[in-house]
């Protein structure tokens, strides 16, 4: 794969050396420039996929370049750095475009997560994952987790599926796992080749067609060489179509007599290629109702629904929420001995996990980051995105210093505002929730913003 681009802009030479080098040696490609101007000259000549900003620059503030480089490349992911956290510093950022916000000094590892987290979101803005061989290892642990009867059902099915050639639907909401039950499927399905997917909805109509047939050299303007498609790539592996429900018509019947005829063309040939690639599909979307009503053919939805795997909601199983909570600690806490006390993982279970797993391992990963110790609480996430839909910044609860106390008075700041931000800036709501007097609250907020000048 193509290296990552990691641009630093900040004026402290050191940092810039010690980023510059711990990063380098991930794989990265780094660039890095001392000021706002020469950061964005760079931006100007290269794609970069990472950004990591200071916000106080020599020659500007770091929040007014984020347009700039936005400008040159929509898909950089800029990591804010400041070393005056506040809560309306933190918004800033966000509004004018930062993906994620960490305070100085650095810690290493918030920073880490942070360009992990950048890097992955660029893999999944690219709809397209060719989860290679090298990846295959982490299939190794790959595991149902949660105890109910319903798990139960699914391994039954996952064994049914590994059993066969023939396609597999798997439905659910987005997050329940369907991605990672296909892989399932593929491991127990001992197939030599790779697992690869393909996101019908992320991509436009002829680019899926080429991803899916490949082509011929020469076939249009641009296909300099010949290119073999993902049912040709998974051959003896595993394809996913991801979203199915969100493909073309015309494609539709395509994948219908490829299914049947088990024979694909790349665009622009005229050979026929046999293709033995397991076809499982997966979609969010209420794909009957599709079907009944002609916006997804009836036929290859009967061809598909053969073997079907419904994955529940979080909601639907609400009693392997505490097991699956602390799951996803322990596979994230890398043998430390963090914890989610008791009385947490229960609370877990009323919330309503819009995101399933996916949200319920962000909550854990982003609670695990913030925690100061080994005792981690999501209630302090969820508090402030349970309720914060309408202003949809993430994390904005600045991480807590490491290794030092925070003055009581900073606390109540840091929780007052939080609460005001949970509550869309409804000064009058976040006094009733505080049980505060209105006057009360408004004459701490006015001495916040004196503070920050
Ligand atoms: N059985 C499972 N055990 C552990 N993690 C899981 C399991 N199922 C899903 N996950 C995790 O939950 C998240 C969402 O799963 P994913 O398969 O991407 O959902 P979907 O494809 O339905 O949107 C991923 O981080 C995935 O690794
Ligand atoms: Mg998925």
């Amino acid at each position: 794969m193509k290296k990552r681009s990691l641009l630093i802009i900040d004026d402290d030479q050191h940092f810039l050396m010690a980023l510059g080098d711990h990063f380098g040696m991930s794989g990265m490609e780094i660039y890095k420039a001392t000021t706002g101007k020469e950061g964005l000259q760079i931006c100007k000549k290269k794609l970069m996929d990472v950004v990591i900003l200071d916000q106080k620059l020599p020659d500007v503030d770091g929040d007014s370049i984020c347009k700039d480089i936005l400008s040159y490349n929509d898909k950089s992911k800029i990591i804010f750095c400041t070393a005056y956290p506040s809560f309306e510093s933190a918004e800033r950022a966000l509004n004018a475009g930062a993906y994620w916000y960490v305070s100085k000094p650095v810690d290493l590892r918030e920073l880490t997560f942070a360009i992990k987290k950048s890097l992955r979101e660029l893999e999944l803005e690219k709809g397209l994952e060719d989860l290679s061989y090298a990846r295959e290892k982490e299939f190794e642990e790959l595991e149902l987790i949660g105890s109910s009867g319903l798990k139960r059902e699914l391994d039954r099915l996952i064994e049914l599926a590994a059993g066969t050639d023939s396609p597999v639907l798997i439905t659910g909401e987005t997050g329940t796992g369907k991605t990672y039950v296909a892989r399932l499927i593929h491991k127990k399905s001992g197939r030599k080749g790779p697992f690869v997917t393909i996101n019908c909805a992320a991509l436009p109509e002829n680019l899926i067609e080429e991803e899916l047939f490949g082509h011929k050299k020469g076939a249009f303007t641009g296909a300099v060489k010949d290119k073999r498609g993902l049912f040709e790539v998974a051959d003896e592996g595993t394809l996913l179509l991801d979203e199915i429900g969100d493909m073309p018509l015309l494609l539709q019947s395509k994948l219908l007599s490829v299914i049947d005829e088990k024979k694909i063309r790349r665009l622009g040939d005229v050979v026929y290629r046999p293709t033995g690639a397991r076809i499982i599909a997966a979609t969010n979307v209420d794909i009957e109702g599709r079907a009944a009503a002609n916006a997804f053919r009836k036929d290859l939805y009967y061809r598909l629904n053969v073997l079907r795997i419904h994955l529940p909601s979080l909601r639907e199983r609400k009693e392997d929420i505490p097991e699956v909570a602390d799951y996803f600690l322990k596979e994230m806490s890398k043998g430390k001995p963090f914890r989610i006390p008791e009385e947490e993982l229960k609370g877990l279970m009323d919330y309503s996990w819009e995101g399933n797993l996916r949200e319920l391992r962000n909550v854990i990963e982003r609670a695990m980051i913030i925690s100061d110790g080994l005792v981690v609480r999501p209630s302090r996430i969820l508090n402030i995105s349970a309720r914060s839909k309408e202003v949809s910044l993430p994390s904005v609860a600045p991480p807590e210093p490491v290794g030092q106390t925070i003055k009581l008075k900073d606390l109540e700041k840091r929780y007052i505002l939080n609460v005001l931000h949970a509550n869309g800036g409804n000064v009058s709501k976040t006094a009733r929730d505080l049980g505060l007097s209105l006057s009360t609250l408004k004459r701490r907020l006015n001495s916040y913003k004196a503070q920050t000048g």
